[in-house]
């Protein structure tokens, strides 16, 4: 993979682990750090040997503790829209992945960094992780789709409560909410997202695309179910559904293609 000046990437037995590599900064996200993270997770979906990608912070501090702040200095306000827009069609780039994004959320994942982690489509937590969406600190609010995923992962009313009060919430509390899917000790983070990534790599890489699709094609109306029944007919048309269908006839387990 090619070498990147806020990134280090590698490819770890056909898992792309993307490292968020300003630990001075805690990570926070400035222009060029977000113009490669898209980067990255183009160059790990084209790259065949990729089957999940993982995205974490360097350091035990924070995953991402925000976009940097101090890029917004002397913004216009169409300005700041466009900058909003570009990190928002980014992050759209991760959550509509076909392979499967985790982040591994190994400490603050605050603003803009509680933003990248709800764009990918799993979070495991380290024991030590804080999320929060403390723009209103600042005079701001969530750029980067904060105030439509957050509402999608914890509800309405505790949305509102994260984004008002600017609060942060641990680990635990996010587990409960629903916001990460594991909670684990920081020394086991990266092992935990790789078992996961693991189990979902033996799947059917043409449903599980599917399953995103459909998935983040949920609004709420029929315009969902309608995702969902265009994604299981699509299904018919694979590879895959021979071999899982044969497999499972023969009593054997599937060997995806990749
Ligand atoms: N943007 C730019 N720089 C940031 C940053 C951000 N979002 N978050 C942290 N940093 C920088 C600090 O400026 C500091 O840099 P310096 O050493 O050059 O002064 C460095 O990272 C370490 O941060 P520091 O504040 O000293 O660490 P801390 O442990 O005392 O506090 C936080 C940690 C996360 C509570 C605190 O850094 C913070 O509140 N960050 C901003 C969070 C935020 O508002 N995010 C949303 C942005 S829209």
């Amino acid at each position: 993979m090619s070498a990147f000046q806020n990134l280090i990437t590698e490819n770890k037995d056909g898992i792309s682990i993307i490292t968020i590599n300003r630990p001075d900064k805690l990570n926070a996200l400035n222009r060029q750090t977000i113009v490669e993270i898209g980067e990255a997770i183009k160059q790990a979906i084209a790259d065949k040997s990729v089957a999940g990608i993982i995205i974490t912070g360097s350091g035990p501090k924070a995953f991402v503790a925000g976009a940097d702040i101090k890029e917004f200095m002397s913004l216009s306000g169409d300005q700041g829209k466009a900058m909003a827009r570009s990190g928002q069609e980014i992050f759209q780039v991760i959550e509509n992945s076909p392979k499967p994004v985790i982040a591994a959320v190994n400490g603050f994942a605050l603003g803009g960094g509680c933003e990248l982690s709800m764009a990918c489509h799993l979070r495991v937590a380290s024991e030590n992780a804080q999320f929060g969406q403390p723009e209103v600190n600042l005079g701001l609010i969530p750029g980067y789709g904060g105030t439509q995923r957050l509402v999608r992962y914890i509800g309405r009313s505790k949305a509102l409560e994260l984004m008002m009060t600017a609060g942060m919430i641990p680990a635990q509390q996010a587990l409960q909410l629903g916001l990460v899917n594991y909670v684990v000790a920081p020394d086991a983070l990266i092992a935990k997202c790789i078992e996961l990534l693991n189990v979902i790599k033996t799947k059917s890489p043409e449903a599980i695309s599917s399953v995103i699709r459909a998935t983040n094609a949920y609004d709420g109306t029929q315009q969902g179910f309608e995702a969902e029944l265009t994604e299981f007919g699509k299904c018919f048309t694979t590879e895959d559904i021979k071999e899982g269908i044969n497999a499972f006839i023969e009593k054997r387990k599937p060997q995806f293609a990749r």
